[in-house]
Protein backbone atom coordinates (compact mmCIF):
# COMPACT_ATOMS: atom_id res chain seq x y z
CA UNK A 1 0.00 0.00 0.00
CA UNK A 2 2.50 2.44 0.92
CA UNK A 3 4.86 1.75 -1.94
CA UNK A 4 1.19 1.97 -4.40
CA UNK A 5 1.22 5.64 -2.82
CA UNK A 6 4.74 6.63 -3.31
CA UNK A 7 4.54 5.61 -6.34
CA UNK A 8 1.39 7.31 -7.27
CA UNK A 9 2.61 10.45 -5.81
CA UNK A 10 6.30 10.48 -7.75
CA UNK A 11 5.05 9.58 -10.93
CA UNK A 12 1.67 10.30 -11.12
CA UNK A 13 0.30 6.83 -12.53
CA UNK A 14 -0.19 3.31 -11.91
CA UNK A 15 -1.13 0.15 -13.49
CA UNK A 16 -4.26 -0.93 -13.69
CA UNK A 17 -4.38 -3.83 -11.22
CA UNK A 18 -2.33 -1.19 -8.73
CA UNK A 19 -4.86 1.16 -8.68
CA UNK A 20 -8.03 -1.67 -7.87
CA UNK A 21 -5.49 -2.60 -4.98
CA UNK A 22 -5.42 1.19 -3.85
CA UNK A 23 -8.96 1.81 -3.72
CA UNK A 24 -9.76 -1.51 -2.15
CA UNK A 25 -6.65 -1.03 0.83
CA UNK A 26 -6.97 2.15 0.53
CA UNK A 27 -7.67 4.45 4.09
CA UNK A 28 -6.11 6.94 6.21
CA UNK A 29 -3.00 6.91 5.05
CA UNK A 30 -3.88 7.03 1.52
CA UNK A 31 -6.28 9.96 2.66
CA UNK A 32 -3.81 11.85 4.62
CA UNK A 33 -0.93 11.73 1.33
CA UNK A 34 -3.52 13.37 -0.91
CA UNK A 35 -4.75 15.84 1.79
CA UNK A 36 -0.96 16.81 2.32
CA UNK A 37 -0.34 17.04 -1.40
CA UNK A 38 -4.04 19.28 -1.64
CA UNK A 39 -2.71 21.37 1.29
CA UNK A 40 1.09 22.26 -0.21
CA UNK A 41 -0.76 23.93 -3.58
CA UNK A 42 -4.23 25.36 -2.21
CA UNK A 43 -3.29 25.92 1.74
CA UNK A 44 -6.17 25.96 3.85
CA UNK A 45 -8.27 27.41 0.86
CA UNK A 46 -11.79 25.93 -0.47
CA UNK A 47 -13.20 26.74 -4.01
CA UNK A 48 -16.87 27.76 -3.90
CA UNK A 49 -19.32 27.18 -6.65
CA UNK A 50 -22.88 28.51 -6.63
CA UNK A 51 -24.96 25.88 -8.10
CA UNK A 52 -27.91 26.95 -9.98
CA UNK A 53 -30.06 24.15 -11.36
CA UNK A 54 -31.80 25.99 -13.75
CA UNK A 55 -34.10 23.24 -15.61
CA UNK A 56 -35.15 19.65 -14.87
CA UNK A 57 -36.36 19.03 -18.60
CA UNK A 58 -34.63 16.29 -19.98
CA UNK A 59 -34.65 14.17 -22.95
CA UNK A 60 -32.33 11.87 -21.97
CA UNK A 61 -33.30 9.05 -20.51
CA UNK A 62 -30.57 7.47 -18.15
CA UNK A 63 -31.13 4.66 -15.68
CA UNK A 64 -29.61 6.15 -12.92
CA UNK A 65 -30.74 9.62 -12.85
CA UNK A 66 -34.21 11.03 -11.44
CA UNK A 67 -34.70 13.33 -13.75
CA UNK A 68 -34.61 10.76 -16.45
CA UNK A 69 -37.25 12.00 -19.37
CA UNK A 70 -38.79 8.77 -18.89
CA UNK A 71 -40.07 9.83 -15.42
CA UNK A 72 -43.39 10.93 -15.86
CA UNK A 73 -43.96 11.33 -12.21
CA UNK A 74 -41.73 14.55 -11.64
CA UNK A 75 -43.12 18.26 -12.16
CA UNK A 76 -40.83 20.01 -14.41
CA UNK A 77 -39.14 23.75 -14.26
CA UNK A 78 -37.55 25.65 -15.89
CA UNK A 79 -35.98 29.47 -14.76
CA UNK A 80 -36.38 32.16 -16.75
CA UNK A 81 -32.81 33.86 -17.46
CA UNK A 82 -34.21 36.71 -15.27
CA UNK A 83 -34.69 34.05 -12.61
CA UNK A 84 -31.55 32.68 -13.46
CA UNK A 85 -29.81 36.29 -12.84
CA UNK A 86 -31.42 36.93 -9.19
CA UNK A 87 -29.56 33.76 -7.96
CA UNK A 88 -26.03 35.14 -9.47
CA UNK A 89 -27.06 38.46 -7.67
CA UNK A 90 -27.53 36.43 -4.40
CA UNK A 91 -24.75 34.40 -4.91
CA UNK A 92 -22.17 37.24 -5.49
CA UNK A 93 -23.71 39.03 -1.80
CA UNK A 94 -22.23 35.52 -0.44
CA UNK A 95 -18.75 35.79 -2.05
CA UNK A 96 -19.37 33.32 -4.93
CA UNK A 97 -17.52 33.89 -8.05
CA UNK A 98 -18.31 30.83 -10.21
CA UNK A 99 -21.56 30.03 -11.27
CA UNK A 100 -22.24 27.04 -12.49
CA UNK A 101 -25.62 26.65 -14.52
CA UNK A 102 -26.34 22.98 -14.78
CA UNK A 103 -29.55 21.51 -16.07
CA UNK A 104 -31.09 18.65 -18.64
CA UNK A 105 -30.84 18.29 -22.22
CA UNK A 106 -33.53 21.10 -22.40
CA UNK A 107 -33.82 21.89 -25.83
CA UNK A 108 -36.10 24.81 -25.12
CA UNK A 109 -32.70 26.44 -23.35
CA UNK A 110 -31.02 26.91 -27.11
CA UNK A 111 -27.55 28.59 -27.86
CA UNK A 112 -29.79 31.73 -27.99
CA UNK A 113 -30.94 31.31 -25.17
CA UNK A 114 -27.90 30.52 -22.96
CA UNK A 115 -25.88 32.95 -24.57
CA UNK A 116 -28.09 35.61 -23.62
CA UNK A 117 -28.24 34.15 -20.06
CA UNK A 118 -24.16 33.89 -20.26
CA UNK A 119 -23.80 37.78 -21.25
CA UNK A 120 -25.72 38.97 -19.22
CA UNK A 121 -24.26 37.00 -16.45
CA UNK A 122 -20.80 38.97 -17.19
CA UNK A 123 -22.89 41.94 -17.87
CA UNK A 124 -23.48 42.01 -14.11
CA UNK A 125 -20.35 39.96 -12.87
CA UNK A 126 -17.30 40.16 -14.99
CA UNK A 127 -15.44 39.24 -12.02
CA UNK A 128 -17.21 35.82 -11.93
CA UNK A 129 -17.03 32.59 -14.22
CA UNK A 130 -19.23 30.90 -15.75
CA UNK A 131 -19.28 27.20 -15.68
CA UNK A 132 -21.85 25.15 -17.81
CA UNK A 133 -23.22 21.33 -17.40
CA UNK A 134 -26.01 21.08 -19.72
CA UNK A 135 -24.63 17.96 -21.43
CA UNK A 136 -23.86 16.51 -24.94
CA UNK A 137 -24.44 19.60 -27.41
CA UNK A 138 -22.95 19.98 -31.41
CA UNK A 139 -19.30 21.34 -31.31
CA UNK A 140 -20.61 24.43 -33.00
CA UNK A 141 -22.98 24.91 -29.86
CA UNK A 142 -19.82 24.69 -27.62
CA UNK A 143 -18.31 27.20 -29.19
CA UNK A 144 -20.81 29.81 -29.38
CA UNK A 145 -21.32 29.16 -25.47
CA UNK A 146 -17.61 29.97 -24.82
CA UNK A 147 -17.18 32.57 -27.37
CA UNK A 148 -20.56 34.11 -25.47
CA UNK A 149 -18.46 33.88 -21.92
CA UNK A 150 -18.64 30.65 -20.75
CA UNK A 151 -15.66 29.71 -19.01
CA UNK A 152 -15.57 26.05 -17.54
CA UNK A 153 -17.47 23.26 -18.76
CA UNK A 154 -18.80 20.25 -16.53
CA UNK A 155 -19.68 16.86 -18.80
CA UNK A 156 -19.15 13.44 -16.64
CA UNK A 157 -17.99 10.98 -19.06
CA UNK A 158 -19.84 8.77 -16.55
CA UNK A 159 -17.85 5.65 -17.20
CA UNK A 160 -15.03 4.93 -19.49
CA UNK A 161 -15.82 1.44 -20.21
CA UNK A 162 -18.00 0.82 -23.30
CA UNK A 163 -19.84 -2.32 -21.53
CA UNK A 164 -21.12 0.00 -18.48
CA UNK A 165 -22.05 2.99 -20.12
CA UNK A 166 -24.51 0.77 -22.39
CA UNK A 167 -25.80 -0.90 -19.49
CA UNK A 168 -26.20 2.73 -17.58
CA UNK A 169 -27.71 4.62 -20.26
CA UNK A 170 -30.47 3.83 -23.10
CA UNK A 171 -29.49 3.06 -26.79
CA UNK A 172 -29.48 6.58 -28.37
CA UNK A 173 -25.82 7.40 -26.05
CA UNK A 174 -22.48 6.58 -26.25
CA UNK A 175 -19.36 6.50 -24.64
CA UNK A 176 -17.40 7.29 -27.97
CA UNK A 177 -20.22 10.66 -28.57
CA UNK A 178 -19.21 11.63 -24.63
CA UNK A 179 -15.84 11.44 -25.09
CA UNK A 180 -15.74 13.52 -28.50
CA UNK A 181 -17.69 16.34 -26.51
CA UNK A 182 -15.50 16.09 -24.14
CA UNK A 183 -12.23 16.52 -26.56
CA UNK A 184 -14.54 19.38 -28.37
CA UNK A 185 -14.69 21.26 -25.30
CA UNK A 186 -10.82 21.05 -24.76
CA UNK A 187 -9.64 22.11 -28.00
CA UNK A 188 -12.43 25.08 -28.05
CA UNK A 189 -10.63 26.18 -24.56
CA UNK A 190 -13.15 25.30 -21.67
CA UNK A 191 -11.78 24.59 -18.62
CA UNK A 192 -13.16 21.00 -18.91
CA UNK A 193 -14.42 18.81 -16.19
CA UNK A 194 -15.14 14.86 -16.25
CA UNK A 195 -16.28 12.37 -13.71
CA UNK A 196 -18.26 9.74 -12.77
CA UNK A 197 -20.29 8.01 -10.05
CA UNK A 198 -18.83 5.50 -7.15
CA UNK A 199 -20.61 2.40 -6.78
CA UNK A 200 -23.18 2.74 -9.65
CA UNK A 201 -24.84 -0.32 -10.35
CA UNK A 202 -22.44 -3.26 -12.08
CA UNK A 203 -19.78 -1.01 -11.53
CA UNK A 204 -15.92 -3.22 -10.67
CA UNK A 205 -13.11 -1.51 -9.44
CA UNK A 206 -11.68 -2.38 -12.53
CA UNK A 207 -13.64 -0.11 -14.05
CA UNK A 208 -13.02 2.73 -11.72
CA UNK A 209 -9.42 2.21 -12.58
CA UNK A 210 -9.99 2.43 -16.29
CA UNK A 211 -11.98 5.80 -15.23
CA UNK A 212 -8.43 6.55 -13.45
CA UNK A 213 -6.64 5.45 -16.85
CA UNK A 214 -9.06 7.29 -18.80
CA UNK A 215 -8.73 10.79 -17.00
CA UNK A 216 -5.10 10.29 -17.06
CA UNK A 217 -5.23 10.41 -21.05
CA UNK A 218 -7.91 13.55 -21.04
CA UNK A 219 -6.18 15.71 -18.52
CA UNK A 220 -9.14 17.54 -17.09
CA UNK A 221 -8.89 20.73 -15.24
CA UNK A 222 -11.64 19.46 -12.83
CA UNK A 223 -13.19 16.02 -11.77
CA UNK A 224 -16.17 15.51 -10.54
CA UNK A 225 -17.12 12.16 -8.43
CA UNK A 226 -19.98 10.63 -6.20
CA UNK A 227 -21.16 8.08 -4.78
CA UNK A 228 -24.20 6.82 -6.95
CA UNK A 229 -27.14 6.97 -5.20
CA UNK A 230 -30.55 5.07 -5.77
CA UNK A 231 -34.40 7.19 -7.08
CA UNK A 232 -37.45 5.22 -6.69
CA UNK A 233 -38.65 6.47 -10.15
CA UNK A 234 -35.78 4.76 -11.86
CA UNK A 235 -34.64 1.42 -13.12
CA UNK A 236 -32.12 1.67 -10.25
CA UNK A 237 -34.66 1.99 -7.21
CA UNK A 238 -33.63 -0.74 -5.28
CA UNK A 239 -29.72 -0.85 -5.71
CA UNK A 240 -27.46 -0.33 -2.75
CA UNK A 241 -25.78 3.27 -2.80
CA UNK A 242 -22.08 3.52 -3.02
CA UNK A 243 -19.75 3.43 -0.18
CA UNK A 244 -17.78 6.06 1.44
CA UNK A 245 -14.53 5.14 1.55
CA UNK A 246 -14.39 3.58 -1.90
CA UNK A 247 -15.46 7.40 -2.96
CA UNK A 248 -13.01 8.78 -0.27
CA UNK A 249 -10.32 6.37 -1.79
CA UNK A 250 -11.34 7.45 -5.76
CA UNK A 251 -10.72 11.16 -4.30
CA UNK A 252 -7.55 11.12 -2.95
CA UNK A 253 -5.96 9.00 -6.03
CA UNK A 254 -7.17 11.87 -8.09
CA UNK A 255 -5.57 13.87 -6.37
CA UNK A 256 -2.34 12.26 -6.00
CA UNK A 257 -2.64 12.01 -10.13
CA UNK A 258 -3.31 15.65 -10.23
CA UNK A 259 -1.69 18.15 -7.19
CA UNK A 260 -3.66 20.97 -9.36
CA UNK A 261 -7.00 19.58 -10.24
CA UNK A 262 -9.98 21.07 -9.21
CA UNK A 263 -11.75 18.46 -7.17
CA UNK A 264 -15.39 19.03 -5.37
CA UNK A 265 -16.78 17.37 -2.59
CA UNK A 266 -19.90 16.52 -3.60
CA UNK A 267 -23.77 17.24 -2.67
CA UNK A 268 -24.24 13.11 -3.39
CA UNK A 269 -21.40 12.86 -0.83
CA UNK A 270 -22.96 14.98 1.94
CA UNK A 271 -26.01 12.98 1.05
CA UNK A 272 -24.03 9.53 1.64
CA UNK A 273 -23.24 10.52 5.30
CA UNK A 274 -23.82 13.18 7.21
CA UNK A 275 -19.64 14.26 7.40
CA UNK A 276 -19.15 13.43 4.03
CA UNK A 277 -18.09 16.56 2.93
CA UNK A 278 -15.88 17.33 5.37
CA UNK A 279 -14.41 13.48 4.92
CA UNK A 280 -14.28 14.35 1.30
CA UNK A 281 -12.08 17.74 2.08
CA UNK A 282 -9.83 15.67 4.50
CA UNK A 283 -9.31 12.79 1.66
CA UNK A 284 -7.83 15.50 -1.20
CA UNK A 285 -11.09 17.79 -2.40
CA UNK A 286 -10.95 21.67 -2.85
CA UNK A 287 -13.91 22.67 -4.21
CA UNK A 288 -17.67 22.52 -2.76
CA UNK A 289 -20.69 23.74 -4.40
CA UNK A 290 -23.60 25.18 -3.25
CA UNK A 291 -27.05 25.21 -4.17
CA UNK A 292 -28.14 29.05 -5.27
CA UNK A 293 -31.14 27.03 -6.69
CA UNK A 294 -34.71 28.51 -5.12
CA UNK A 295 -36.21 26.64 -2.30
CA UNK A 296 -39.45 25.88 -4.32
CA UNK A 297 -37.47 24.33 -7.27
CA UNK A 298 -35.19 22.42 -5.41
CA UNK A 299 -37.06 19.51 -4.34
CA UNK A 300 -37.78 18.65 -7.99
CA UNK A 301 -34.46 18.35 -9.24
CA UNK A 302 -33.68 15.50 -7.54
CA UNK A 303 -30.89 12.89 -9.01
CA UNK A 304 -31.14 10.70 -6.72
CA UNK A 305 -33.58 10.16 -3.15
CA UNK A 306 -32.90 12.21 0.02
CA UNK A 307 -30.35 14.97 -1.58
CA UNK A 308 -29.39 16.79 1.43
CA UNK A 309 -30.50 20.54 2.04
CA UNK A 310 -33.57 21.08 -0.24
CA UNK A 311 -35.85 22.78 2.22
CA UNK A 312 -33.15 25.22 2.88
CA UNK A 313 -32.36 28.86 1.40
CA UNK A 314 -28.85 30.27 -0.81
CA UNK A 315 -27.89 31.71 2.59
CA UNK A 316 -28.14 28.60 5.18
CA UNK A 317 -26.55 26.31 1.95
CA UNK A 318 -23.58 28.49 2.14
CA UNK A 319 -23.54 29.05 6.20
CA UNK A 320 -23.39 25.46 7.13
CA UNK A 321 -21.03 24.35 4.22
CA UNK A 322 -18.77 27.69 5.72
CA UNK A 323 -18.93 26.31 9.33
CA UNK A 324 -18.61 22.51 7.60
CA UNK A 325 -15.31 23.52 6.02
CA UNK A 326 -14.15 25.16 9.13
CA UNK A 327 -14.83 22.00 11.28
CA UNK A 328 -11.97 20.76 8.79
CA UNK A 329 -9.25 23.46 9.20
CA UNK A 330 -10.49 25.35 5.64
CA UNK A 331 -11.35 28.57 4.55
CA UNK A 332 -14.02 29.38 1.61
CA UNK A 333 -12.53 31.89 -0.24
CA UNK A 334 -13.89 34.93 -2.11
CA UNK A 335 -12.13 34.16 -5.81
CA UNK A 336 -12.85 33.02 -9.22
CA UNK A 337 -10.50 30.02 -8.06
CA UNK A 338 -9.40 29.11 -11.74
CA UNK A 339 -7.51 26.13 -12.25
CA UNK A 340 -3.68 26.92 -12.42
CA UNK A 341 -4.67 30.02 -10.39
CA UNK A 342 -2.20 28.82 -6.97
N1 LIG B 1 -26.69 9.20 -7.97
C1 LIG B 1 -25.56 9.93 -7.97
N2 LIG B 1 -25.23 10.78 -8.96
C2 LIG B 1 -26.10 10.92 -9.97
N3 LIG B 1 -26.05 11.66 -11.08
C3 LIG B 1 -27.16 11.45 -11.79
N4 LIG B 1 -27.95 10.57 -11.16
C4 LIG B 1 -27.31 10.21 -10.02
C5 LIG B 1 -27.59 9.31 -8.98
N5 LIG B 1 -28.71 8.58 -8.96
C6 LIG B 1 -24.86 12.44 -11.44
C7 LIG B 1 -24.36 12.05 -12.83
C8 LIG B 1 -24.47 13.34 -13.61
C9 LIG B 1 -24.45 14.39 -12.53
C10 LIG B 1 -25.06 15.69 -12.90
O1 LIG B 1 -25.17 13.80 -11.48
O2 LIG B 1 -23.01 11.61 -12.75
O3 LIG B 1 -23.43 13.54 -14.53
Amino acid sequence: MNELVEKLREEKILSREEFKILLAEGGEELHKAAREVCESVFGTDVYIRGLIEFTNYCGRNCNYCGIRSGNAKLERYRLSVGEILACCAKGYELGIRTFVLQGGEDDFYSDERLVEAIVRIKTNHPDCAITLSVGERSRESYKRLFDAGADRYLLRHETASDELYARLHPADLSLASRKKCLLDLKEIGYQVGCGFMVGSPGQTLGHIADDFLFIRELDPHMVGIGPFMPHADTVYADEPPGDLNLVLNALAILRLMNPNVLLPSTTALGTLSKKGRELGILAGANVVMPNLTPAVFRKKYMLYDNKIGTSDDAVKTKTKIAEQMQNVGRKIVVKRGDFGDV
